[in-house]
């Protein structure tokens, strides 16, 4: 589903460039469970946003569904992030005059929230198991709390493709462990495309797929695996 070929991303910081990604190649499946690994500063976030079409590569391709990201006009790529991703944060970015329930209707707003959509939120806010919390504002729940108001808020438009960066970098290890389960539940439920950057690899299981990058470049078995898929 996904490609990325041979991508490089330079970003010009001062006076000097910074290569955050030197021509790195990977493949995702679709409704696979794939985490973006490696230390801090190797380039994660850089290639999520580039999946997302946040940002685009300096050079190379981003095939998704046999469309390249970096050829799409500005209509298209606009419509791609609003309809096709959805993101989740680390510092879950919820906006704190709104109730749960206008939070995931977040990605609504623009053109007016009918009946269905607000049905809709309420549905996945429950299955976030926050159905007691539909009214609050974010200030008046956990971290854990109001990271599941971010999920829920990322799935409303049932995108393809939910990217997730350091989902519970801000969060202790017990509910860490509870928004993994809420993550996996809803993709093997939805068969959503998961992208997930960490530095923690506690959360992996040997079902999904690792893309392991240093210094902007691939490394470890993967490697090998996309080399032999790309040939
Ligand atoms: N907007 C930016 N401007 C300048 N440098 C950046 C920018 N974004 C990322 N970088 C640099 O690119 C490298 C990779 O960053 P990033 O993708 O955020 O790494 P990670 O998520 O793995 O910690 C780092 O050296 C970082 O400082
Ligand atoms: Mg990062």
């Amino acid at each position: 589903m996904i490609a990325v070929e041979n991508v490089r991303k330079t970003f010009r910081s001062g006076s000097h460039d910074v290569e955050a990604l030197r021509g790195l190649s990977c493949k995702i499946d679709r409704g696979r469970l794939a985490f973006i690994v490696g230390p801090s500063g190797s380039g994660k976030s850089t290639l999520l946003y580039l999946l997302g079409a946040l940002d685009l590569p300096s050079s190379g391709s981003i095939l998704v569904d046999g469309h390249d990201l970096t050829k799409l006009s500005e209509t298209d790529t606009n419509t791609y992030r609003r309809d096709h991703v959805g993101f989740i944060f680390q510092s879950f970015n919820l906006i704190g005059n709104l109730t749960c329930v206008e939070n995931v209707l977040i990605p609504f707003l623009p053109r007016g929230v009918t009946a269905a959509q607000k049905a809709r939120a309420v549905e996945l806010l429950t299955d976030v198991g926050l159905k007691h919390r539909l009214d609050h504002r974010p200030r008046q729940l956990s971290g854990g709390e109001q990271q599941r108001v971010a999920i829920a808020r990322a799935l409303v438009k049932d995108p393809k493709l939910l990217l997730a960066d350091e989902p519970t970098g801000e969060l202790d290890s017990k509910t860490g462990d509870e928004i993994y389960k809420i993550l996996r539940h809803l993709q093997a439920q939805r068969q959503t495309t998961l992208v997930i950057v960490t530095h923690d690899r506690r959360f992996i299981t040997s079902n999904d797929q690792v893309i392991e990058i240093q210094d902007g470049q691939l490394v470890g078995e993967d490697l090998y695996q996309t080399r032999a898929d790309l040939r």
